[in-house]
């Protein structure tokens, strides 16, 4: 198999188009995030994922300018995803504009609830307590539908097209599509997935809501671990191509975004090809996470409930 540069993009439920692949920029300084961004911009991508806690905006928003201004390519050829961070879930119209700044961009794609948990604001942007816990505001006070709410006006706004969330289990999305204040529906919802987390459950019911997943750590975080696994690496020596390749592939085939970071010029060149894989091959990995699920990202939110498995959310 030979991996070829992915052009493939969905329709959100605006009617606007997202591409398959985005660069994830997570824990890149800003030298490299630089970089990076202007390494995939240069090399096919045309979907860049970042956020205000990643503390890069401003060197994302200078490689993109940067290439906007030798290419000639027009702003609009480009989608560029920015996250609330939870300090800021009760002023997200202030917060997104000082992202817009720090992005130097009049506007963003997508601007998504990075968790769905509110913390309070400190001079840190996550205070933590004695036991090393994040600090968080109890969900009878301030609570993740409040945050959703407040983001709508920002479409109206023009300072994002589109809206959504990142970090809810179906038992969140079912509440906030449920709500009768809440007229803007998620487009997607950004959630850890790659073989050892398939969430078949999570994809099914997102397909039935026309809400996207997007696929985060899809390479199992720093380090990347899930290119380690036997089954994952037996099939793409099967099939000559990189675990990489594999497990990015993969993700496209089950009709999902997926979000690989790196800033290693040769590995971003690489992450944006991919191949096309079979149903069985789909199935075979997903059988990883079905036997052994393994989730990379839970932070330690000071919070009674597991933001993932609890089902009475409030
Ligand atoms: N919404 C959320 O809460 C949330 C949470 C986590 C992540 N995200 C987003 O999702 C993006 C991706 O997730 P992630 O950063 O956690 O991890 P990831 O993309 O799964 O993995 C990144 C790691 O894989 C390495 N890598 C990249 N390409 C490789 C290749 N072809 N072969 C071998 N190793 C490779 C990278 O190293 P090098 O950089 O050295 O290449 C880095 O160590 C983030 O950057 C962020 O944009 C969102």
């Amino acid at each position: 198999m030979i991996p070829e540069i992915c052009t493939k993009t969905y329709t959100l439920n605006t009617g606007a188009k997202i591409p398959a692949i985005g660069l994830g920029t997570w824990k890149s300084t800003d030298e490299e995030c630089y970089n990076a961004v202007k390494t995939a911009l240069e090399n096919g991508y045309t979907h860049i994922d970042t956020a205000r806690i990643y503390g890069n905006e401003e060197s994302v928003g200078k490689a993109i300018n940067d290439y906007l201004k030798e290419s000639g390519i027009s702003r609009d050829k480009l989608f560029i995803t920015t996250k609330l961070w939870c300090s800021e879930c009760k002023e997200p119209e202030k917060a997104l504009r000082e992202s817009l700044n720090r992005l130097n961009l009049e506007y963003i794609d997508l601007y998504l609830t990075h968790w769905p948990v509110a913390i309070p604001k400190a001079d840190v942007l996550m205070p933590i307590n004695d036991e090393g816990k994040r600090l968080v505001i109890p969900y009878d006070e301030w609570n993740y539908i409040d945050t959703y709410k407040g983001m709508q006006k920002l479409v109206e706004l023009g300072l994002t097209k589109a809206i959504g969330v990142s970090n809810y289990n179906i038992p969140k999305l079912k509440k906030i599509l449920n709500d009768k204040e809440i007229k803007i529906k998620p487009v997607c919802n950004q959630v850890e997935m790659h073989p050892s987390l398939p969430q078949i459950e999570l994809i099914e019911f997102c397909k039935e809501n026309n809400i996207l997943i997007q696929c985060y750590s899809p390479l199992g975080s720093t380090g990347a671990p899930i290119l380690e696994n036997e089954i994952l690496q037996n099939i793409s020596k099967k099939n000559n191509i990189s675990p990489a390749c594999l497990a990015i592939s993969w993700a496209v085939a089950r009709g999902t975004v997926v979000l690989p970071k790196s800033v290693s010029s040769k590995r971003i060149i690489d992450n944006i090809k991919i191949v096309q894989l079979d149903e069985n091959t789909v199935k075979e990995l997903e059988s990883i996470g079905i036997e052994n699920p393994q989730r990379v990202g839970n932070p330690p939110w000071d919070v009674k409930i597991n933001l993932f498995e609890d089902s009475e959310v409030y």
